[in-house]
């Protein structure tokens, strides 16, 4: 099977972006099967950063970007993303881009709302990233959501926002925030319209065609097991389902298309927004390796919280997300650390257990369990074989292969495409 799914193992920002514009240059098509533009992928080219939000990381590559139906696709942050990079070179068109025709749309009344809900929320608020993205899965799962068709007939859409604004208006009144005028959206809505509507078809059809050719698909995740709706550390999460199993859900295929699986993991852990995190570290290792690491929120700006490499959770994830090998990133800020600490369980009412728990309570109380491993003095800074690492760095990644169950099949040292060791082609499985 020559396709590729690549996820994220943690809590996000592993360096999927990086990992899929690496893996893009032997790929034929790039697909984005969830979440929407809350994702922040950023690649680094030569003196260009690129930051996608909603857009597939092949398109840099000139690949061809499909956005799937389990992605929610706000249409003016696509419009205006597609601007942004073609104002950095990069040509995206109908025939660069398609984009899933029964993909549900984010619309200005689910970034209302979820902001709305996480002031209400106060202390316990998700530390969303304000873009709507739980309202609009909450509306298709209602079976209320607009989707990209629906733009191609408007007659339709006067009854549908009746539905819409039925349900909306009397939370966010409720909420004390401003409500939304059915005209106003209707507007929206008809000027969006033959501005995306170019872009839109049944993707499923494309992609079966490309299957059966043998072209070679990879499929883009966005954030991270963790941040599964269902396996992750709920509610402190994404409303998708970020497994590898969505990428064929989300994309309008088989389980069997998907392929190889790689999780992404960092060398150390990070997680924007709020919820548990047992490795965390609150001191001045923490505060060092988030500035070493840049570790600043790509789509909100806010500074990420880091801590140590947590196994626990990493093995987790490779069983629930179905991860067959990892792509350890990042290695680099870790060096000149004179030792290392690696998360190997959980202390949870004097018991140790080699799971996270799914209650929050218990998510919250589990102390972690570390295993300290020597650090190294020489750099791994933009290392590009194996030989380049020293020796004590290897050590580090041979020890979170074992505690994970899955093989390093990539590694990355810097932000830059080609700061990356290869161990194996994952399109060779
Ligand atoms: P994504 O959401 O998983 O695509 O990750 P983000 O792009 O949000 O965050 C990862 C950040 O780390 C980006 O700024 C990347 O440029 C950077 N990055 C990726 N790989 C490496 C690496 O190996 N070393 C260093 N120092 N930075 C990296
Ligand atoms: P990439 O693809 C890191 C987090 C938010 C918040 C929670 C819910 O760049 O790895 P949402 O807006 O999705 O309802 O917020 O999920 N979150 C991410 N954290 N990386 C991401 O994407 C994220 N996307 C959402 O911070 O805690
Ligand atoms: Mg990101």
């Amino acid at each position: 099977m020559p396709n590729v799914a690549v996820i994220g193992a943690q809590w996000g920002d592993e360096g999927k972006g990086k990992v899929v514009d690496w893996l893009a240059s032997r790929a034929d098509l790039v697909v984005r099967f969830q979440g929407g533009h809350n994702a922040g992928h950023t690649l680094v080219v030569g003196n260009q950063t690129y930051k996608l939000s909603l857009l597939p990381s092949g398109l840099v590559r000139g690949k061809m970007g499909i956005i799937g139906n389990g992605v929610v696709i706000d249409p003016e942050a696509l419009l205006a993303e597609i601007e942004r990079v073609r104002g950095q070179g990069i040509e995206v068109t109908p025939a660069t881009l398609r984009v899933a025709e029964n993909a549900p749309l984010i619309l200005p009344l689910h970034a209302a709302l979820d902001r709305a809900r996480e002031a209400a929320r106060g202390e316990r608020k998700i530390g969303t990233t304000g873009r709507g993205i739980g309202p609009a899965y909450e509306d298709k799962v209602a079976r209320r959501a607009i989707r990209v068709a629906d733009l191609a007939e408007p007659a339709t859409l006067d009854a549908k926002l009746d539905e819409l604004l039925l349900h909306h208006n009397t939370l966010l009144r409720g909420l004390g925030a401003e409500t939304f005028e059915k005209p106003t959206l209707m507007q929206y809505l008809l000027d969006l319209a033959p501005r995306i509507l170019p872009f839109a078809e049944p993707v499923w059809e494309r992609l079966d065609e490309a299957r059966r050719a043998g072209r070679r698909i990879l499929f883009e995740g966005a954030q991270a097991v963790m941040l599964d709706i269902d396996h992750g550390t709920y509610p402190y999460v994404t409303s998708s389902n970020t497994v590898a199993a969505t990428a064929a859900s989300g994309s309008g295929m088989g389980p069997h298309a998907i392929g190889f699986v790689l999780g992404i993991a960092k060398a150390y852990t990070t997680r924007v927004g709020s919820g548990p995190f047992p490795t965390e570290l609150l001191d001045a290792t923490g505060q060092m390796i988030g500035d070493r690491g840049r570790e600043f929120g790509t789509v909100t700006g806010r500074r990420r919280r880091c801590g140590w490499f947590d196994a626990t959770m990493v093995r987790q994830a490779v069983t629930v997300g179905g991860i067959q090998g990892i792509v350890l990133t990042k290695l680099d800020v870790l060096d000149g650390l004179p030792e290392l600490k690696i998360g190997v369980g959980y202390r949870l009412d004097g018991e140790t257990v080699s799971r996270l728990p799914a209650s929050p309570a218990a998510q919250a109380a589990a102390e972690p369990v570390f295993e300290t491993i020597e650090g190294w003095s020489g750099s791994s800074a933009g290392a590009r074989s194996w030989a380049d690492l020293p020796a004590q760095a290897v050590k580090y990644v041979r020890r979170i292969e074992e505690l994970v169950g899955a093989p390093v099949i990539l590694l990355t040292t810097g932000p830059e495409r080609e700061d990356t060791i290869v161990v194996r082609d994952p399109f060779e499985g």
